[in-house]
């Protein structure tokens, strides 16, 4: 059995919820995290396009709002034939509360997968230290 096969599900789950009447392009994402506890998201699209929000956030929301702040795993499933990355916007939010090694599944509902470690997905990434490093007292107003 693959491990993260529940995972798999619940994004699968939460793709058919997905509200995208204008890409046509649904996705799902199930986070877990080291509680257990499971959280999902699916995009949300709006007729005002730059307003509509990704899956990962989706679920990255959830698990923040049940008091939760660190991916432990991550799903993305959307539809196709080859596994869809997430995009740059969502691999940004995912490193907010990721460690470098945490896997990334991609599921194409197709059937093929594929498994990256969040390093490698967004390498060089803006983090907590570089902002630190940015802050300067003469910048303090
Ligand atoms: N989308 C996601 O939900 N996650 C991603 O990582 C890539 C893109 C959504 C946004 C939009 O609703 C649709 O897929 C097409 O871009």
């Amino acid at each position: 059995m693959i491990m993260n096969e529940d995972l798999i599900k619940a994004a699968t789950l939460a793709r058919d919820k997905a509200h995208a009447p204008y890409s046509k392009f649904h996705v799902g994402a199930a986070i877990r995290t080291p509680s257990g506890a499971i959280f999902v998201g699916c995009n949300v699209e709006n007729v005002a396009y730059p307003e509509g929000t990704c899956a990962e956030a989706g679920a990255i929301a959830a698990m923040c709002v049940a008091g939760e702040y660190e991916i432990q795993e991550i799903v993305v499933v959307a539809g196709g034939d080859e596994p869809s990355s997430p995009c740059g916007g969502c691999r940004q939010k995912i490193s907010e509360f990721s460690k470098g090694n945490v896997v990334v599944t991609m599921v194409a509902t197709g059937g093929s997968t594929k498994a990256v470690k969040v390093a490698d997905l967004l390498p060089g990434a803006f983090d907590l230290e570089r902002l630190n490093a940015g802050i300067t007292v003469a910048d303090s107003k």
